[in-house]
């Protein structure tokens, strides 16, 4: 049975506040390192991290830590032999001598309070042997795969060809810098070993992954652990699975018998768990003298350890825009820094940081609008598969025409540096944003309750996102009931498994699985009624109508609750077309010619990705977006020791992340779409295409406004002050 959730429901779709709200600005929800109720009184746990970025440990003497006040337990990393890495992980969490990155874990100190258990820490010595080959130079490393000559006959070789017999070209190399997460909440967990059984109350966004991660990593069955994170303050790609929290606080636990607290110091998190790594990418543009695109080359080099995914940069830009002939390529460079991964729309938020202005260099080139410039070269297929693939639903175009529109883009000033408003420079700049939109399995259980009420359960996170509200919205549109009368319930490994919160395929992916759950129950309650067919039945207010007999939901479940629990198997790889979001995003932006300081003035999105659930959630997860891409344009970059191997500015007083003065207006507009290949629900992921091309958009008006291409983010005001006007 399937039941068509129309396009603007009586509840989905509607513009609903976030129902955990409440709890959240008055401090009552969960958050884990203050859930001090869930288990036996808690120790405190405190990490000790390695000081070198590679090499060995000769030693650690812990006798003094042993010895001091408070003290109730210490594992060290020489206790054990290397714990095993999960499926996820890079980088090892824990156990044996041998060091990776810098800050890595290497003990926990347990005590009775936050203060001895610090102060015992460093008690601790540690004798190293560090490792002198380390390599941390990111700029060397892509010398050294740039020079290389391409092989006669090879791709590249072939593209080099296409790209020289290109009438128009451009041929540049763009800069990203290595980020960091700094989400607002720190990682941490508190682990009680209980009934056989490791319980972590802890922040994390995909509990099956964080619950096979953690089993994998301390050799226990899946079933053997317990993952509870119903509030996350702040993800990012930082949560996806674990991190040495987790298991530091289970050894800790273990080693004293009793549960302990662990929550990650903030100056620790920058280097002790992962980040987004730098990239070099190269961008080769060839068009016709009409600006249509022959050759596109995108290559990139970023850093990893080894065996990690770094930053793909690339992947985006065959899908993006149609070229006659494509290359691309993902130079993964081998460095001694700390892990590489996920973070904020990996692969496309940093490939779209150079391609956007590549873009928008290659339209002035050609004298073409750049609006005009990437309407032209829209692609309809996905030119990166060996198949290639037609999009379920694409609207690009329409977003480029709509934000130009909205925008006010024609009466623009055209000459980079001739508008001019006193000390300030004033510039506008748009840039293109693609963001995959996957669809993965996800389940969930509906519990009709006697009172009327309803129960979901789904092990789906609320990373602050608004899942806990489209998943209300979700049930009670399919039940006839009011969102205040379904209670749900997240982030819990004992709910049926999720996809989670990730590659924005959650909100998708959930209610789809949400959406099947309610359709059991339908089921459930027509067998119940009589065996009546199933859509028939009309819920309404409440009750549910057949035949002309109107029955109250909470008359049905008297006698005991109604269960139905099913998975949605939607996915991706059954999808025979190529599921896609995209955005046009708009910026004006002033420069201080005294001081170089750049400050955004207007932002505009226009965003295509399917049915929007509810206009206000997903408006902030766009918005949200933007300011991030605010701090990835302008001030955002964790700089590395070349020397030492670690990111030397890493807490919140240096690494810069915008603040609210550094946000103007924002406007969203969401087309108003479906895309009937995206599950029952017609709506994709939309979290993470906020963020796609918002950098480059501001890149781009620092040009329009200045004349001064920087082509090396964040733009930081050295970058420009020697190359403006006089006050
Ligand atoms: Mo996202 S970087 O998959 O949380």
């Amino acid at each position: 049975m399937t039941i068509d959730l129309g396009k603007r429901g009586r509840v989905l779709g509607q513009p609903k506040t976030r129902v955990e709200g409440p709890l959240k600005v008055s401090g009552t929800a969960g958050y884990a390192a203050d859930r001090h109720q869930v288990s036996g009184p808690q120790l405190i746990g405190y990490p000790v991290m390695a000081q070198i970025a590679k090499g060995r440990i000769r030693s650690m003497g812990i006798e003094a830590a042993k010895a001091a006040p408070g003290v109730r337990a210490i594992v060290t990393t020489l206790d054990m032999q290397p714990l095993p890495i999960s499926k996820h992980n890079v980088a090892r969490l824990f156990g044996g001598a041998d060091i990776h990155h810098f800050q890595q874990a290497i003990a926990i100190v347990v005590a009775d309070s936050f203060e001895q258990a610090r102060s015992a820490a460093a008690l601790i010595d540690v004798d190293y042997r560090v490792d002198r080959k380390a390599d941390f130079d990111l700029e060397a490393a892509h010398e050294k795969i740039a020079s290389a000559k391409p092989r006669p006959m090879s791709k590249a070789a072939r593209f080099a060809k296409a790209f020289e017999a290109a009438e128009v070209q451009l041929d540049q190399t763009y800069r990203t810098p290595d980020q960091s997460h700094m989400m607002m909440e720190p990682f941490a967990s508190i682990a009680e070993w209980r009934d056989g059984k490791l319980h972590l109350w802890t922040s994390n966004q995909m509990i099956n992954w964080m619950r096979g991660g953690v089993a994998k990593t301390l050799g226990l069955k899946p079933d053997e652990v317990v993952i509870d994170s119903p509030y996350i303050g702040g993800g990012f790609g930082g949560k996806l699975f674990p991190r040495a929290d987790a298991i530091l606080a289970a050894l800790g636990a273990k080693a004293a018998g009793r549960p302990v607290r662990l929550a990650m110091p903030r100056p620790v998190l920058m280097n002790n768990t992962t980040h987004r790594s730098a990239t070099i990418q190269r961008l080769r543009i060839g068009t016709d003298r009409d600006g249509r695109i022959t050759a596109l080359g995108h290559e990139a080099t970023t850093g990893t350890l080894p065996g990690g995914p770094g930053e793909n940069a690339v992947d985006q830009t065959p899908r993006f825009y149609a070229a006659k002939k494509v290359f691309t390529q993902h130079n993964k460079a081998e460095l001694d820094l700390p892990e590489s991964n996920a973070m904020r729309a990996p692969g496309e938020a940093a490939g779209l940081m150079a391609l956007e202005i590549a873009m928008d260099e290659m339209a002035e080139k050609l004298g073409l609008d750049p609006v005009e410039f990437r309407a032209i070269n829209d692609a309809t297929h996905d030119a990166a598969l060996p198949i290639k693939r037609r999009f379920s639903d694409r609207n690009f175009v329409e977003c480029l025409r709509r934000g130009a529109e909205v925008f006010g883009w024609e009466q623009r000033n055209r000459t980079p540096g001739a508008l001019r408003e006193g000390r300030h420079l004033i510039g506008h700049g748009m840039a293109g944003a693609y963001r995959g939109a996957p669809i993965f399995p996800s389940a969930a259980r509906v519990r009709l309750q006697p009172d009327g009420r309803l129960i979901v359960e789904t092990d789906m996170t609320d990373i602050g996102t608004g899942s806990y509200t489209i998943l209300g919205q979700t049930a009670a549109e399919m039940l006839g009931l009011e969102l205040e009368q379904v209670d749900v319930r997240l982030g819990n490994s004992d709910f049926p498994v999720s996809f989670g919160s990730g590659g924005q395929a959650g909100a998708a992916s959930s209610t789809a699985g949400v959406y099947v759950a309610c359709v059991a129950l339908r089921e459930e309650i027509a067998r119940r009624l009589g065996n009546v067919p199933p859509d028939e039945l009309v819920f309404d207010a409440g009750t549910v109508a057949s035949k002309g007999r109107t029955v109250p939901l909470a008359d049905l479940a008297a006698e005991g609750e109604i269960v139905a629990e099913q998975k949605a198997g939607w996915n991706l790889r059954q999808i025979p077309t190529q599921l896609a979001t995209f955005a046009a995003h708009f910026a004006e932006v002033s420069v201080d010619v005294a001081t170089g300081e750049v400050r955004v003035r207007r932002m505009l999105a226009v965003c295509d990705a399917g049915r929007i659930m509810n206009p206000i959630t997903a408006r902030s997860q766009v918005i949200g977006g933007m300011v991030m891409g605010v701090g990835a344009a302008l001030t955002e970059a964790a700089e590395v020791d070349t020397d030492k191997g670690f990111f030397a500015n890493h807490d919140l007083a240096s690494y810069e992340v915008p603040v609210h003065a550094d946000i103007p207006d924002q406007e969203v507009i969401f087309l108003d779409t479906e895309d009937a290949a995206a599950g029952p629900l017609r709506a994709k992921g939309v979290g993470e295409l906020g963020l796609c091309g918002v950098a480059a958009a501001i890149a781009n008006a620092v040009y329009n406004a200045t004349g001064v291409r920087v082509r090396d983010y964040p733009l930081t005001l050295d970058k420009l002050i020697d190359q403006l006007p006089p006050v």
